[in-house]
Order: structure tokens, then C-alpha cells, then sequence
């Protein structure tokens, strides 16, 4: 069900529950893209004069109200971003939020607080996830979901209240969905993966829902020294996850097996400790051992060539998806092959996607611009879950699914 399913909006009272669980630090934002994500719906409910009720969760505070994990921030953001004032209501579903509500007029915004400030919105037991979903429907008259970094979750304001009331996909979540289709129906050939992030134990169902479909998987972050392990290589202390590294090797027999290039690092950077001044020595693959740092070292990033293998893969794809920085991108020392890799995805001649709440928040940190780029998700979790295959309740519940 899309935006347009729910008839004229007019004076309606719309709830939007969107996912603007936004990186904060000190009551400041570090990374508005979530923010943004919600405009094109958001804007489309103004111009037609909707009266529109934002709600969302940020972090995971213990359903009780704490200051730390206020929206306000976020309203405010908004504010700039919708140009024109948000109203904020200083509860969720209580006083505050009705009088906010009330007070709308055709085309208005307000934002409500935090809904995991009341236990209702993530409780495990159906009736109480349920109640609190009937206090929320209270609110409105129709629901809007948009909050696509959420849908794996099966929440009242996710899941419930799109059962109360009549409700549709926003343009976020439309957007979302259509292109990661893209990436497990039919990619247009060649279809090249890539995988970083520190552990391979997250990326199980990934891999094996995406190594029958890719053409070519790039293995970089903490991960790849699992797949090193696998291949019978020496990682120092790297991080190693030991009882992965038999699943590992079904990977590259299955690769092997069914013809999907599996390109594993050739070097990496090996560093004497995990601190952005450590000393550091690019060393090859079977060798990570033979540095200063002997078996005490530990790999921090992709080597250079690993990184020019790579840009030369995804650059000659028509279809890339990357999820996972691939080295330790927040220490400057260590940037360079998720760099190598960000901009190696500006160059692709076709459709290319960053997934991944880290590995959006790394290209951004790393200077790059989100037109850059065919797509970023605004999930994480979300995103990965979907490129598993796995049903989700937030997408079901809709009918998208
Ligand atoms: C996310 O950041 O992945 C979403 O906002 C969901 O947050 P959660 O993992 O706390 O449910």
C-alpha cells in the first residue's frame, strides 16, 4: 500500500512513524541522513495539507523517559531541514502529544517524544505492545510507516499500529525496497558484493543469501582475517572469530563451486596496537606475521593493493553493493581502503548501493556526498535483514511483503 491508497489528506491528522535514531553526540547530531531521508514524504503530507504527527524512536532507553535520548535535537533538526516551524510535544501519547496534536493546523508538524520512553512500544507481550498501539492510534487518523531502518522490528508503533489504523508506505520505504530488490532479483550483470565490518558471525545470512546471486564477492574489515584463517594464513592478534572459520571455508568451496569470484585480500595494514598514533607496516597476506610487530600485530585495514584490486572490481560492476567499512575508518592511519572503496562506488556505471548504518555514516565522515552514490540505505540492520531473504514485520504487515 503506497501514500496515495490512503485517499485525500486534507485535514487529516497523519502519524509518520519514521526512524530518526540519529548518531548524537552531547545533544548534537553527527549524521543527519535519516533526518533527511524523511522529506520527500514528509513534504508531500505538508503540501497537501495534512496535519502531520512525527513520531520515532532514538536509542534504546529502558521504557521509561530519559532526557539522554530526547527527539528534541532531531525536531529541531527537522525544523531547518522542512523550513518552517516543528512543534514538539514533550510526551508521547500523554498531555503534552494531545495538546500538540490539537493544535495543528492543515499543513503543521509537530514531533512527539521518544515512543521506547514507554515500555508498550517494544514489549514482547502481544496485549501490551497492542494497548500502547490503541494510545498512539488515539493520535491520528491514518499512518504513514517510513521508518524503513525499523521494520525488522516488531514493535507497536511499527507493527500494531498499522493494524489499527488504515496505513501505507511512505516514499522512504517504497525507495528502500526497490532497490534492494534490485540487488536479489535480477541484478544486472556483473553483480559484485562487498563485505567489511568487523565480524563475519553478522554477515552469515548475507553471504549466503547473496554468494548465489553475485558475480563477485570483496572481502575487507575485521572479517576478512577469518577468511585468512580459513585459507590456512597466520592473522597475529587480528580479530578472529575461531569458530566461524569452518563456515568460512564452506563459503570458498561454494564460491569455488559455483563460479563466484571470491576476491580475499592480498595485504593488509598491520599495526602494533588498536590507537590511531600506533605504528603501523603494510604487509602481504601469507606474511602478517613477519613485521616488527610478529604474531603481537594486528590488522586495521586493507594493504594498498588489496584496496586497488578492489576499486578496479567494483569500478568494472554494473551493480555494487557494499555494506561494512573495511578497515578501522574513524583512525586516519586506517581510512585509506574504505576510501579506496567509497570512491571506487562513485565510479560505477550503473546502480550503487552503501548499506549499513556504519558504512553510511563512513562515507559521509570520509567527505563524501550521498548523490555520490546510486543509494544509501538508512538501514542497518533493517537492510541486512532484508538481503537475507527474511520476512519483515514492518514490510508484512503493509503488504510489501
Ligand atoms: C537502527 O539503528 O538499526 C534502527 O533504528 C533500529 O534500532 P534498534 O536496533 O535499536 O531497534
Amino acid at each position: 500500500r503506497t501514500l496515495s491508497t490512503l485517499g485525500p489528506l486534507a485535514g487529516k491528522r497523519v502519524i509518520v512513524r519514521a526512524d530518526l535514531n540519529v548518531p548524537l553526540k552531547d545533544a548534537v547530531i553527527t549524521d543527519d541522513g535519516r533526518v533527511r531521508a524523511t522529506l520527500p514524504t514528509l513534504n508531500a503530507l505538508i503540501n497537501q495539507g495534512a496535519r502531520v504527527i512525527v513520531c520515532s524512536h532514538l536509542g534504546r532507553p529502558d521504557g521509561a523517559p530519559d532526557p539522554k535520548y530526547s527527539l528534541e535535537p532531531v525536531a529541531q533538526r527537522l525544523s531547518e531541514l522542512l523550513g518552517k516551524p516543528v512543534a514538539f510535544a514533550r510526551d508521547t501519547v500523554g498531555e503534552s502529544a494531545q495538546e500538540a496534536v490539537a493544535a495543528l493546523e492543515d499543513g503543521d508538524v509537530a514531533v512527539i517524544e521518544n515512543l521506547r520512553f514507554n515500555p508498550g512500544e517494544t514489549a514482547k507481550d502481544d496485549a501490551a505492545r497492542r494497548a500502547f498501539a490503541q494510545e498512539l492510534a488515539a493520535l491520528g487518523d491514518v499512518l504513514v510507516s517510513d521508518g524503513f531502518g525499523v521494520v525488522h522490528r516488531k514493535q507497536a508503533s511499527v507493527y500494531d499500529l498499522a493494524e489499527i489504523l488504515p496505513s501505507a508506505a511512505g516514499f522512504l520505504i517504497e525507495k528502500e525496497v526497490d532497490v534492494l530488490d534490485r540487488l536479489t532479483e535480477n541484478p544486472e550483470r556483473p553483480y559484485t558484493v562487498v563485505l567489511g565490518g568487523s565480524k563475519v558471525s553478522d554477515k552469515l545470512g548475507v553471504i549466503a543469501h547473496l554468494l548465489p546471486r553475485a558475480d563477485k564477492i570483496l572481502v575487507g574489515g575485521g572479517m576478512l582475517f577469518t577468511f585468512l584463517a580459513a585459507q590456512g594464513y597466520k592473522v597475529g592478534k587480528s580479530l578472529l572469530e575461531v569458530d566461524q572459520i569452518d563456515t568460512v571455508k564452506g563459503y570458498i568451496a561454494d564460491a569455488a563451486e559455483r563460479g563466484v569470484e571470491l576476491i580475499l585480500p592480498v595485504d593488509a595494514v598491520m599495526a602494533s596496537a588498536f590507537a590511531a598514533d600506533a605504528d603501523h607496516v603494510v604487509a602481504p597476506a601469507d606474511a602478517l606475521e613477519d613485521t616488527a610487530f610478529g604474531a603481537d600485530g594486528l590488522g586495521l585495514d586493507i594493504g594498498p593493493q588489496t584496496a586497488e584490486l578492489f576499486a578496479a572490481a567494483i569500478r568494472s560492476s554494473t551493480t555494487v553493493f557494499w555494506n561494512g567499512p573495511m578497515g578501522v575508518f574513524e583512525m586516519p592511519a586506517f581510512a585509506a581502503g574504505t576510501k579506496a572503496v567509497a570512491k571506487a562506488l562513485t565510479a560505477v556505471d550503473g546502480l550503487s548501493v552503501v548499506g549499513g548504518g556504519d558504512s553510511a555514516a563512513a562515507v559521509r565522515q570520509l567527505g563524501f556526498t550521498d548523490d555520490q552514490f546510486g543509494h544509501i540505505s538508512t538501514g542497518g540492520g533493517a537492510s541486512l535483514e532484508f538481503l537475507e531473504g527474511k520476512k519483515l514485520p514492518g514490510l508484512e504487515v503493509l503488504g510489501w511483503q
